[in-house]
């Protein structure tokens, strides 16, 4: 049956592509897995070998943040971990097809060590050495199907209007523009312009211009506005570094925002204001965050139970599980006991 509109053909078009191009993209990331060594995938820079936990603390709202460098002396070797890229981390020893023990977040990459905001605490301590491999993204490609199929199925709502404006099937409506009393001054005339059509548009306002005349700012003075006059404003972009522009700059003008996003993937001077951040902060939190860790603790400390029934842990010297016997003061393991006694 063929679609019944342009935007059912736009969106399901789109969801086919999108599928294909998932589809080549982990195809691409197992072919390298399975044709090349560790070695090689490390000079390809989608590995790194040999790592150790460095330091771990907490950070992010309330993420862990796991800080790797290399077991031995020196920087890491040249490689493509940026801020933001999704990974797996791994024991060095066996095969990349078993489960990840964690997946993570890059958050900042130096000379010679990575930091990593975990996804989930693991349940047992790290094996080291480590390995780190960048996993191909489903996340983005989820959200990407998900929000098509809500373009193509969404009829009715605030948005409806919108929608059908974007795809041409409705002429965009506005209210003649009213004279600016703008609150930055330094608007030239073309910007107070922009801002007050944007402002009286109902649903869409292009504001066009070639690269540094002044278009984010101009649209800073319109989401000011808007907020002024009462309304809720959703800011996107294409990118983080944009958003986070226009965050900036909000912020600087005292305005009350919220900064949705991965606080890894945003600039330092914006974290403080992400959703992470502000639920950190937010009352209630410290005694939720408490009891978490106490929970976290206790699992941990079960694990090395578990772990010492059966001996000293694998891949761990006694030198390394002693002081986590010792603290979790309940069931040393055999070779800990062995050299207390
Ligand atoms: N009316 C103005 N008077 C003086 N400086 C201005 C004015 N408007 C913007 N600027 C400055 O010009 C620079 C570029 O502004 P802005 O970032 O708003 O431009 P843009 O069009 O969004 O740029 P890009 O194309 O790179 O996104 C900034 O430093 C900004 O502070
Ligand atoms: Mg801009």
């Amino acid at each position: 049956m063929p679609p019944s509109s342009p935007i059912e053909a736009f969106a399901l078009k789109h969801a086919r592509l999108i599928e294909l191009e998932r589809i080549a993209e982990i195809e691409e990331s197992a072919r390298l897995q399975a044709s090349l060594s560790p070695a090689e995938l490390e000079a390809r820079g989608v590995t790194l070998l040999r790592l150790k936990v460095a330091d771990e603390r907490s950070g992010l709202g309330g993420r862990t943040l796991l800080v790797l460098e290399p077991t031995r002396e020196g920087d890491l070797p040249a490689h493509r971990f940026q801020p933001g890229d999704i990974v797996a981390i791994r024991p060095a020893k066996g095969s990349t097809a078993g489960a990840a023990t964690a997946t993570a977040v890059v958050y900042r990459v130096l000379p010679r060590r990575i930091t990593v905001a975990l996804d989930v605490d693991p349940d047992e301590p790290f094996d080291e050495p480590l390995r780190l491999d960048r996993v191909a993204n489903d996340v983005t490609y989820r959200r990407l199907k998900e929000g098509l199929e809500r373009l193509r199925t969404y009829t009715r709502g605030p948005a409806a209007r919108l929608r059908e404006t974007l795809f041409g099937l409705r002429d965009p409506q506005g209210d003649a523009p009213r004279p600016l009393a703008a609150l930055d001054a330094s608007l030239d005339a073309s910007q107070r312009e922009a801002v007050a059509f944007a402002l009286a548009a109902k649903e869409i306002a292009l504001i066009h211009g070639p690269p540094g005349t002044g278009k984010t700012t101009a649209a800073v003075e319109a989401i000011r506005q808007a907020v002024a006059r009462g309304d809720r404003v959703l800011a996107c972009a294409a990118s983080n570094i944009a958003v986070d522009n226009v965050a900036e700059r909000l912020a600087a003008a005292g305005v009350r925002i919220v900064r949705v996003g991965h606080p890894a993937r945003l600039l330092p001077s914006v974290v403080e204001r992400s959703l992470d951040a502000l639920v950190e902060a937010a009352e209630g939190t410290r005694i939720a965050l408490d009891v978490r860790r106490e929970l976290e603790q206790m699992r941990r400390n079960s694990a090395v139970r578990r772990r010492a029934r059966s001996g000293t842990p694998s891949g761990m010297s006694c030198a390394a599980c002693a002081p986590r016997c010792a603290s979790s003061r309940i069931v040393p393991c055999a070779t800990c006991s062995a050299r207390r006694r």
